[in-house]
């Protein structure tokens, strides 16, 4: 905000000086009509709990105030009590895209807003339903021009594996199996995502013989098992791929259980890791990581137990977006989102207000000045993309009629 504020200072400055004019044609801030708008829908859907699987309550009220706008609305219904929300004017089938999550991770935290500080909280108010409720008003404020070729999807489900959205990608009566552009939101301080890493989940699972553990030579520790797997882990984990855009390939190991009291051999051990892939494949990583436990198994094996690998899913490589937009600040991020999710050709951006550093947390808030500020880039985003879109797409015309 600070740099947004100099640059405008030193343009009205130099424009005094020499340049003729220089024209501003977007505006800087919003209307107080729009930004009480914000505000208030903003609230609704924090003060609504909606942790994952548990999203019927804020979409039932999302379905109503989109109706009450005049938007199609319709539910697509993935599970029982569980539907994500496309939203469109007169068109089914739009060129445009713009979508994000109302799922939260828990626990629910209550809405505040301190006007004197301006800092909104709560959960959800960054991750994602600051996204949402900009994404909102940004369209609304576009009706004049866009409206028919825009689509809002609300999802549910991101937050644990993106079942909304697969659902949503698969779907028989998806309106358009290309959008030209789909636009994510998530936390991303007010810039344009250039990309994140890839995933790869796993759970390793040991098993033992249990035994008193005065004698455990007649038993066989899972324990033990995993530990030696976990050190093989620890020491490949320096060794897995980078990327100068990414950084480090990481490993946490987030869960570890086993054995059941301190006089017991431990029959069972498991352990949940997560890899956040900087480069390379899921593949690649899934054969580094069983080469790296061959000998712990085979161990483990010659004591009459076992060590097993259990993928979570298949996984994704680094997921690159396009981020070459004049006019935004850009970034990486380490995060997973649903921006893999969407199959189809299509530009896809990723942007919303807030920063994922307090997104899971219990401090979880933003600044009202950022969610006004993302209304204003959103619209920017759409048109801004969209006219790329359209000079592409002549050029290309342009190159096939030569
Ligand atoms: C929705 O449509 C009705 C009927 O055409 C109209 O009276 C109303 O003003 C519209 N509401 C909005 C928010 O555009
Ligand atoms: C979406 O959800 C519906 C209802 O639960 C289910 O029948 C369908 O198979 C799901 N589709 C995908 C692609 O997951
Ligand atoms: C609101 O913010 C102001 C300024 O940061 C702070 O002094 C005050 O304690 C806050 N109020 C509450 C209720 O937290
Ligand atoms: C990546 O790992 C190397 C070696 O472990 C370390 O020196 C480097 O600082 C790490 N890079 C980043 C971006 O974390
Ligand atoms: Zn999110």
């Amino acid at each position: 905000m600070i740099l947004r504020t100099l640059s405008i200072l030193s343009l009205a400055l130099t424009s005094f000086a020499s340049v003729p004019h220089a024209p501003v044609t977007e505006p800087t801030t919003l209307d107080p009509s729009t930004s009480k708008e914000l505000l208030h829908l903003h609230r609704k859907l924090v003060e609504i709990e909606s942790i994952t699987h548990n999203e019927k309550h804020v979409g039932d009220w999302l379905v109503s105030y989109l109706e009450d706008l005049n938007y199609t609305v319709e539910k697509q219904t993935i599970a029982k009590g569980r539907f994500n929300i496309l939203a469109y004017g007169k068109k089914r089938e739009t060129t445009i895209l713009v979508s994000s999550h109302i799922d939260t991770v828990p626990p629910f935290w209550p809405y505040y807003y301190n006007e004197t500080s301006g800092i909104i909280g709560g959960r959800g108010s960054v991750d994602a339903k600051g996204a949402v409720a900009a994404q909102i008003i940004a369209v609304q404020g576009l009706r004049k021009h866009l409206f028919d070729d825009i689509s809002l999807l609300f999802v549910v489900g991101e937050e644990q594996g993106g079942d909304g959205m697969r659902n949503f990608s698969d779907w028989r009566y998806r309106p358009s199996p290309n959008y030209d552009i789909a636009i994510f939101g998530e936390p991303t301080e007010g810039k344009l995502v250039c990309g994140h890493k890839g995933m790869l989940g796993f759970v390793l699972k040991a098993t033992g013989k249990a035994a008193h553990s005065g004698y455990p030579w007649l038993g066989a520790s899972a324990n033990d098992i995993m530990v030696e797997a976990l050190g093989s882990l620890l020491e490949l984990r320096e060794h897995l791929p980078w990327s100068e855009k990414y950084g480090n390939t990481t490993m946490n190991f987030g869960r570890i259980e086993g054995g059941v009291a301190a006089n017991v051999v431990a029959e069972t051990a498991s352990a949940n890791i997560a890899t956040r892939l900087a480069a390379g494949t899921p593949e690649v990583v899934k054969g580094l990581i069983m080469n790296a436990l061959k000998d712990a198994k085979a161990n483990a094996q010659q004591q009459g137990g076992d060590l097993q690998i259990d993928w979570v899913s298949d996984g994704y490589a680094p997921v690159d977006i396009d981020c070459a937009l004049e006019g935004f600040e850009t970034m990486t991020v380490n995060y997973g989102t649903d921006v893999p999710l969407l199959k189809g050709h299509h530009r896809r951006y990723l942007y919303g207000p807030g920063s994922i550093f307090v997104a899971h947390s219990d401090h979880e808030a933003l600044k009202k000045t950022e969610l006004e500020q993302a209304v204003l880039d959103y619209r920017r985003l759409i048109l801004k993309a969209s006219e790329m879109h359209k000079k592409e797409t002549q050029q290309l015309t342009d190159q096939l009629e030569l």
